[in-house]
């Protein structure tokens, strides 16, 4: 029968007969769930013959590019490389405020920056995809909208033109196999049971067009919802929770002075698999506390409003 160190053995030496004794590979690693153990397993698997290029886009959580660093260079100690990519993505970014434009140009410029690291590598013969056994069926089967969503993870067509082999050492498992070999590979639970984070980032939560401040802005807030869910013990129980950046300013008074300033939207669900979901009925003691540590920490904000809207007919983004 199947265990966890058992899917993790089989899986190793899978990858191991393909990639043979000798030759490279390089992976493309997020800090997500499925890129994360696919990173640890094939470095189990390859040791040093196994490069991670983690492409930076400025457009990820408080602390995360830190985190991934520790995580997988000094802790795992991978092959990692940490492209600080940030303004090239502002840059190609500067004044666009449509959400599929925005996806689109996010999706340009990962491909552009990893396939130019990629190319460093000395003898790079294999790319290696955190591709589950879902995706496997999503991508042969019509399943709206979320194909278009997920294509910004396929590094399109970068196979071919460098002709590298395949390997996707996760494409027989499912979400909670994956989990659970993860654990067999003893990755923490802060890794594994993270909540799921869009590819471009805080960009469609940063509504409109996005800048640096505006980052900085949605950045902050949506680190002090997410230390008030976890202390509430909410974190795991929720699918999602985070905070959007309204592209709006409205009227405050503090102290003497009128503000004008900046809206935080609160969007928390529960979802199996993000196709449905339903808004979250957090306690109004945490939403007032996340609220005022809102208002009174982050420069710019002065109003918080809550989201209560399930999909459908809402989306559980707001772009
Ligand atoms: P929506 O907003 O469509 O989101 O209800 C469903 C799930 O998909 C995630 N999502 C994305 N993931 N790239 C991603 O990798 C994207 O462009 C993207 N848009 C939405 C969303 O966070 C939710 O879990």
């Amino acid at each position: 029968s199947w265990t966890p160190a058992s899917i993790v053995d089989q899986a190793v030496a899978a990858v191991q007969e393909k990639v043979g004794p000798d030759a490279r590979a390089v992976l493309g690693l997020s800090g997500g769930v499925d890129s994360s153990v696919a990173a640890v397993l094939c470095h189990r698997a390859l040791g040093d013959r196994l490069t991670c290029i983690f492409v930076d886009n400025g457009l990820l959580r408080e602390g995360e590019g830190e985190a991934v660093e520790r995580m997988f260079g000094e802790h795992f100690r991978l092959n990692l490389i940490h492209v600080k990519a940030g303004e090239r993505f502002l840059d190609a970014l500067a004044g666009v405020s449509d959400p599929e434009q925005k996806r689109k140009i996010i999706g340009r410029v990962f491909i552009e920056v990893f396939e130019e690291e990629a190319r460093k590598i000395p003898g790079a013969s294999f790319l290696v995809q955190g591709t589950l056994y879902p995706d496997v069926i999503e991508s042969v089967s019509f399943k709206g909208p979320s194909a278009v969503i997920k294509s910004h993870h396929n590094v399109g067509g970068l196979p071919e033109r460098m002709q590298l082999g395949l390997v996707e050492p996760l494409r027989e498992l499912f979400k909670d196999e994956v989990r659970a070999a993860g654990e067999a590979l003893a990755m923490p639970r802060e890794v594994l049971y993270r909540q799921p984070f869009p590819g471009p980032g805080l960009a469609v939560r940063c509504l409109g067009a996005v800048s640096a401040e505006k980052l900085r802005v949605l950045r902050e807030a949506d680190a002090i919802f997410e230390e008030e869910v976890r202390a509430a013990g909410l974190y795991e129980v929720l699918w999602q929770s985070f905070c959007v950046l309204l592209p709006v300013r409205t009227v405050g008074v503090m102290g003497d002075e009128r503000t004008y300033d900046e809206v935080i939207a609160l969007r928390a669900v529960h979802s199996t698999d993000g196709m449905t979901a339903d808004w979250a009925r957090l306690p109004y003691d945490l939403v007032g506390r996340v609220s005022a540590r809102i208002i009174n920490e982050v420069r710019g904000v002065n109003r918080v409003v809550l989201d209560v809207s399930s999909k459908p007919p809402s989306t559980i983004e707001w772009e």
